[in-house]
């Protein structure tokens, strides 16, 4: 939901999508509230994006996965209401959205309102009390790039929500994975887009400085120390500005494929899976003379490898060993590439390029189709390898894409 600064004529510098400092982000957000308002907000609240490390397309499998919460966050100025009334207005859309919350329901709302109204309920559908309330949105969390932008300005309604109303869910782990799950329903039921629930958590219960390992059978987490900087190394991201769209069919007919291989396997998840070979051998019995066969195993063999994955980097970690980290980011690559067909040529240029130019590995992240990728690398390389990326897209008469280096920070609060 940003404009990446452009590039420098003079050096052709890659281009670097800034993050706003939060006391920036909370005064354009409240200038901008008293502009459309002619008011003061009650206050200001902000969520950040996300970038996953490692676990891809496993949230909704009851996997794990490892993100981080980025320095680029959706701010949100808010006022309750004493009535039923919402009006909601975005720095980055001309559309208003003004409505009775009463008269929201799934298919109800047809726009970028959905991620911000939706929350409001779903608290309701929960048994929260939750009133009208009047809202202003600005964002440096680019738009469309796989960094949950989407869940950035969920969750930055949910603690203004439950600031405002006084739940009191904003101040521990548990009640912020109620959050999570407010903000998981306001995208699956009334966005409609069908996701699973790492962004929101990334959002809502990452740790400034660590890296959250989420495990999606039961919620669980643990916070792991995240410090590149500290290794000499550093976490490139490249918008491809190729870009991705979850409401497609794609995203939904993975979700199936999956929900259809852990039925055949008489598993409740893929999660459950341990024995590799032994599983493809059974799904190759019961689905024998199935068109989808051949492609349900392949699902299946991505999910079950990322869940290892995940482990791995988490040994790693433990172990301060990073720099081993970075061929199994490539390893992944390969198998979402390959296994769970959501990559796209931008996508795959952008890693192969990266390793080519030093990185110590990469990969694609978030749902696929578009979006982002990422490379780990020695924090010297970050230019080398953001300029041969940036020329090779230029070779390729690509658009040019941007960059970030993500580093974990803080969790959705209030500013
Ligand atoms: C999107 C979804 C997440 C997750 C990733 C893939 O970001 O919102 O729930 O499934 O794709 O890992």
């Amino acid at each position: 939901m940003t404009t990446p600064e452009p590039p420098d004529p003079t050096t052709g510098a890659p281009e670097m999508i800034a993050a706003w400092s939060r006391a920036d982000g909370a005064r354009r957000v409240t200038a901008a509230f008293r502009e459309r308002f002619g008011t003061a907000p009650d206050g200001v609240w902000s969520a950040p994006g996300r970038v996953n490390v490692i676990g891809e397309h496993t949230d909704y499998n009851a996997g794990l996965c490892l993100p981080i919460a980025l320095p680029h966050r959706t701010y949100v100025a808010l006022r309750t209401r004493d009535d039923d009334r919402v009006r909601l207005a975005s720095a980055q859309e001309s559309a208003v959205w003004e409505g009775d919350l009463g008269g929201v329901a799934p298919g109800t709302v047809g726009s970028w309102a959905a991620y911000a109204v939706g929350v409001a309920w779903a608290a309701r559908e929960d048994g929260l009390a939750v009133r009208g309330f009047d809202a202003v949105v600005d964002s440096c969390v680019p738009y469309g790039a796989g960094l949950s932008s989407s869940a950035a300005l969920e969750c930055a309604v949910a603690v203004a929500l439950d600031d405002v109303h006084g739940l009191g869910l904003g101040g521990d782990d548990a009640g912020r994975a109620r959050l999570a799950s407010l903000c998981i329903r306001a995208e699956n039921e009334i966005a409609g887009a069908p996701t699973g629930g790492m962004d929101q958590a990334a959002s809502l219960r990452c740790r400034e400085g660590h890296a959250l390992l989420l495990d999606n059978r039961d919620g669980s987490t643990r916070h792991i120390p995240f410090d590149l900087s500290a290794h000499g190394l550093a976490l490139l991201v490249v918008d491809t500005r190729a870009e991705h769209q979850l409401a497609d069919g794609q995203y939904g007919a993975r979700r199936r494929q999956c929900e259809i291989a852990a039925e055949a396997l008489g598993v409740p998840s893929l999660r459950e899976v341990e024995d590799l070979d032994a599983a493809l051998d059974r799904l190759d019995a019961v689905l024998a003379g199935d068109v989808e066969r051949e492609v349900v195993r392949r699902r299946v063999r991505h999910v079950v490898t990322d869940n290892r994955r995940v482990e791995l980097v988490e040994r790693l970690m433990d172990a301060d060993d990073v720099e081993h980290v970075g061929p199994v980011l490539t390893a992944a690559h390969a198998s979402l590439r390959d296994d769970y067909e959501v990559s796209v040529r931008e996508l795959d240029l952008a890693v192969d390029v990266a390793v080519a130019a030093g990185a110590l590995g990469g990969r694609m992240v978030g749902g696929g189709f578009g979006g982002s990728a990422v490379a780990l690398v020695r924090a010297g390389d970050v230019d080398r390898v953001a300029s041969a990326v940036a020329a090779a897209f230029a070779d390729a008469r690509l658009t040019a894409p941007a960059f970030l280096v993500a580093t974990a920070e803080a969790p959705a609060g209030r500013d």
